[in-house]
Order: structure tokens, then sequence, then C-alpha cells
């Protein structure tokens, strides 16, 4: 199996001035994880190295740059799935380390349990030895300016961002498959500006924001957390697969039929287990990249489909 990647840096409004970031970020994310393949790393590794690559890029609304709830503060979320063995690890409610995705893939691999939040998620990153940063240090100045935009409108747009939003810049998540033919997904989030204080999104949901079978393929989902939850966007793909739909098609069905059922925006990277492709977003943007064939193909616009020369780093 010739292993692949796909990535996306969220879905939303995203406004002309957060563009040019948000793809450079995304096809270095891809860049990243694909590099872990060609040296013979698992789909795991893959997923978990794109989203750090993006936790640390405040053009992404995940770790470094993620939106803030009602109290000014950071509480980030995320989930890791290994399609071999259906394993889960997802954390919520994190407000002082720089990469939840990493600790989400500890509690796949060193947790009897699949979702920890808050104060136990704190205390089980620092017996895996993880280092707490300061909270403020995760804060960038367009989440500030997006905090200050919802409190001025005062009401949760259709997707994580706002039209006026110029920090709610996008949830982000990758979807693997490696030479052994194993399927992994990551997916980290800030959530949305504004939300209330301990509010839970779609993304550490499995079946949710994130859905991993090797007997199928992955996806990562970004858009409105409430109804993604609501609709089980990721597990409603991969049931689509599962009935013989190709991935693109099962993508778009599933978007599409969530915005006409809940009328929420959103959207999905998807990957069979053969390594066919699938991206859909029913928002007005979504950055997303994959490597193929030697050119990183992306996008962030409807039917752009740009492509250029694959280089390591
Ligand atoms: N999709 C991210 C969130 O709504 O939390």
């Amino acid at each position: 199996m010739k292993p692949i990647i796909i990535v996306h840096g969220g879905a939303g409004d995203i406004p002309d001035s957060r563009v040019p970031g948000k793809l450079s970020g995304t096809k270095a994310a891809v860049v990243a994880g694909h590099d872990v393949l060609l040296k013979g790393g698992s789909a795991l590794d893959a997923v978990e190295a794109a989203v750090v690559s993006m936790e640390k890029d405040e053009n992404f609304n995940a770790g470094y740059g993620s939106v803030l709830n009602l109290d000014g503060e950071v509480e980030m979320e995320a989930s890791i799935m290994s399609g071999a063995n259906l394993d889960v690890g997802a954390v919520t409610l994190i407000k002082d380390f720089l990469h939840p995705i990493s600790i989400a893939r500890k509690v796949l691999t060193d947790s009897p349990h699949s979702l920890l939040g808050g104060e136990g998620a704190k205390r089980f990153a620092l017996q895996k030895g993880f280092q707490t940063i300061p909270p403020e240090s995760l804060i960038s100045k367009n989440a500030k300016d997006a905090l200050q935009n919802f409190l001025k409108h005062g009401e949760f747009g259709r997707t994580e961002i706002g039209v006026k939003d110029e920090g709610g810049v996008g949830t982000v998540g990758a979807v693997a498959v490696d030479a052994n033919g194993h399927v992994a997904v990551a997916t980290s989030t800030g959530g949305m500006s504004g939300k209330a204080v301990g509010r839970i999104g779609d993304t550490p949901q499995i079946g949710s924001g994130t859905y991993a079978d090797d007997n199928v393929g992955g996806v990562s989902t970004t858009g409105h957390g409430e109804s993604i939850l609501k609709y089980c966007l990721a597990h409603s793909i991969i049931r689509s697969m599962e009935s013989g739909i190709n991935p693109n098609t099962a993508t778009k069905n599933s978007v599409l039929g969530m915005t006409r059922r809940l009328n929420n925006t959103a959207g999905a990277i998807t990957l069979s287990k053969d390594g066919d492709v699938g991206v859909y977003f029913s928002s007005k943007r979504m950055s997303w990249a994959y490597v193929k064939d030697g050119k990183i193909f992306y996008g962030i616009e409807h039917g752009q489909f740009l492509e250029e020369l694959y280089t390591s780093p």
C-alpha cells in the first residue's frame, strides 16, 4: 500500500485576510505528516505530526491560536483513533498544554479510558511527563479580537467561524493510511469563540469529529460542533462508505445531509482504506491538502484544486 495523508485546517466563513496563512500552514502540516510516512512511520505517527504542526501555528483554531470562551480562556479538545483495533484517545477542557493531540494519543496508548477532561486530563498529562505552559501564552491577538466581535454581535454564526470573525480560524484534522494499510485520524480544536465555560463540542466525541476503521477508512470533521455531534458526521460518512459509496460522494452526501437537516455548516476530509480521497464543505471555505504521486494537491475555495511539487523537508 502506498501511504497517503490528507489534512484540513478548518471550515467556515474564513475572511480573505486569513486565506494565505491557512493555505501555507495546511501545506506545511501535510508535508510534516507525509514525511513521517515516507520514513516508515505509522499512520498514527503521521496524523499526530500533522496536527502538532497546526497546533503550533496561530493560523488555526487549535493549540496556540485557539479561540476563547466567555471568560476569555482557552479550552481545547482533541481526539485520535487507530483503525487497526478501533482504539481511541480523547481529551477535553485542556487549558495549559500546547499539544492536546499528543495527550489524546497518550490516552489511546496508556489509559484504560477513552476520554479524559479538565482536571483529570491535566493530572494524567502531568503523570505522563507533559509540561504545562502559562494559559495566556496560547492566546493570540486574533483570538482576543474574535471574542470581542462575538460579544458585540452576540450570537453564534452557522459555523465555528463568523463572517466578521477574524480570529476563529478553524479546527484542524488529519487522516492517513500507512504502508501496512492501517488507518488513523486525529482532530484538534479550540472550539468556538464565546462558547460557555465547560462547553464540549464534536471534536473529542468519537464518531462526530473523528473516526477510523481499517476495514473502511477514516474521517476528520470541522464546522458547527453542536450540529456535527447530533448528526455523528464522521460515522455517517463511514457508514455510507461501508454501503459501497465512494469517499468523495459519501463525504458530500453526509455534509449536505447535516446542513439540510440542522441548517448549519461543516466540512470533512476522508480516505478510504485504499487511499481514495474525499473532501467536501458546506461552509464558505475550508483549507485542505493531500500528497499523492510526488505532488501536493490543495485548496480552500469551492471547486479549487491547486497542485505543486512535493519537496520533503
Ligand atoms: N468543530 C469544533 C467545535 O465546534 O467545537
